[in-house]
């Protein structure tokens, strides 16, 4: 291929290539569309690829050179052909300085756009990771807002509750499990959270959040239907199987002057997944 050809291909490619970075960083920013930003990016990315490879092919050597050592003599004809080899050579570092800066900034402005998404990662979390709605003298209610009596829940059954207010919560959904009595083996300092046979954790299993919706009374085993962990509820829901490394945190619970179930404080631990700065208190 003709230098000079190669050489409008090459810029050519880079400057697309920016300019399809650049229009990505615009559209992401002002909110596009996922399929014009993914189009964009291939572009940007084509565009470099493209421009290298032509790079590659017509401007760096291939294989091994082989020049015969002739007479140190030049002839006329030589010096010509030297002159107007080194007259090439001088075009050919402008050429190389011209694809380097294009080059460049074909590369940096897919830099800069790339940078653009990490605003998808939204604000910080603040404390929202490791509170919920639960709080001190929060009527515990079911999943239509009724306050639940101490007695509704009866040993083997398992009922959703949420804090009174916060019906469908996704971080305070919990549990009230009715165990026998003398089953529980309260940890120590939790010896007054539960009610009776009734003690009540997180619904969100600590390996990924999954619901843990399962409950098998004989064992009193709670099961995760995600990738079967399984909680051992009276011994303070630990993982007895499973990927899930941390015990479902517990809500301390107790019952109210007019007999329906309270909760005495927010869980024992954050709820659901583990992630990068989860406190060490479950
Ligand atoms: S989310 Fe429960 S075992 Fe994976």
């Amino acid at each position: 291929m003709n230098q000079n050809r190669a050489t409008h291909l090459i810029s050519g490619a880079f400057v697309v290539s920016a300019v399809a970075s650049v229009s990505l960083a615009v559209v992401y920013a002002v909110g596009g569309t996922a399929w014009l930003e993914g189009t964009l990016l291939g572009i940007a990315l084509a565009g470099i690829g493209v421009g290298l490879i032509l790079w590659a092919k017509e401007y760096l050597p291939i294989g091994e050179e082989v020049q015969q050592r002739d007479s140190l003599e030049p002839e006329p004809s030589e010096e010509e052909e030297a002159e107007d080899a080194l007259e090439e050579g001088i075009h050919a570092i402008g050429r190389r300085s011209l694809l380097v800066k294009l080059g460049a900034m074909a590369a940096g402005a897919l830099g800069v756009a790339a940078l653009f998404p990490i605003r998808s990662l939204g604000g910080r979390p603040g404390t929202e990771l490791i509170t919920t709605p639960w709080y001190d003298g929060v009527r515990v209610v079911d999943e239509d807002g009724q306050p639940i009596a101490a007695d509704r829940v009866e040993v083997g059954q398992v009922l959703t509750v949420f804090p009174e207010g916060a019906v469908g919560s996704g971080d305070a959904v919990a549990l009230v499990i009715g165990l026998p009595d003398g089953v529980n083996q309260p940890l120590p300092g939790r010896e007054d959270w539960s009610v009776g046979g009734l003690v009540s954790y997180s619904k969100l299993c600590t390996h990924v959040g999954c619901p843990v919706g399962l409950y098998e009374p004989t064992s009193q085993q709670l099961f995760c239907p995600c990738h079967q962990s399984v909680f051992d509820v009276p011994a303070g829901a630990n993982p007895v199987g499973g990927p899930a490394a941390r015990p479902l945190p517990q809500l301390p619970i107790d019952v109210d002057d007019a007999g329906y179930l309270i909760a005495t404080g927010g869980f024992s631990g954050a709820p659901g997944a583990g992630f990068w700065w989860r406190p060490d208190d479950d």
